[in-house]
């Protein structure tokens, strides 16, 4: 049985990595690796949360998803962060100049919007009374990948392979839909 606490250290360690490559290492670009790194390990972290339920009965780590979820939500809200503080320096005139002109941020500033929603929500009291909400998670998923996919100027090697695993997961998650609704 994975112990929780040994599952928080892992998703904990990323964020020291961060910090040790921006302070220690001194990369080139701070703000454009922070973007990357945080960007990447939030998706990462909202694509497996999700596929938990695809895995479970293999691996069932289904008892995990909400901490997963939170750290992916904690991951973006750094992404957020690097954007409103390091990047616009709290000016809000570049925030709303740099949404208009770059439309996958505003595509990034919605899905963190609903984001912040299911982080609120997914306490157990208010999770009885909203779950049915946190099927935006399907949403937020598709605008994720997009604005993934927008921020590039040419995707990788690397990046097809994400989207591919992408467009692979929301599939099974689909047909898992169908399935589940065809049973009822
Ligand atoms: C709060 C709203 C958000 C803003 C303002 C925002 C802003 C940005 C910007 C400016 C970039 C491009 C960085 C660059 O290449 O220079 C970017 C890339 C990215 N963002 Fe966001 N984003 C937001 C929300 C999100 C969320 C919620 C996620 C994931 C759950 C996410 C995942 C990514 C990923 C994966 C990349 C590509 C990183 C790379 O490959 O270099 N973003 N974002």
């Amino acid at each position: 049985m994975i112990k929780t606490w040994s599952i928080f250290v892992v998703l904990l360690l990323p964020l020291f990595d961060l910090a040790f490559q921006v302070m220690v290492v001194e990369v080139t670009d701070p703000i454009k690796y922070i973007y990357t790194y945080t960007g990447t390990m939030a998706i990462i972290l909202l694509f497996t949360a999700t596929s938990l339920s695809l895995i479970k009965n293999k691996i069932n780590l289904i008892i995990h998803r909400r901490m997963i979820g939170l750290f992916a939500f904690f991951y973006a809200f750094l992404h957020f962060c690097n954007f409103y503080v390091f990047d616009a320096e709290l000016d809000v005139d570049f925030v709303v100049k740099e949404s208009l002109d770059k439309p996958f941020v505003y595509l990034g500033m919605i899905s963190f919007s609903i984001l912040i929603f299911m982080a609120v929500t997914s306490t157990r009291k208010l999770y009885r009374k909203f779950n049915k909400y946190h099927r935006f998670i399907y949403l937020v998923l598709i605008l994720i990948t997009i604005h993934f996919v927008m921020a590039q100027k040419a995707l990788s090697i690397a990046q097809w392979v994400y989207l591919l695993l992408i467009i692979i997961i929301i599939c099974f998650k689909i047909k898992q839909r169908k399935d589940l609704i065809s049973k009822y």
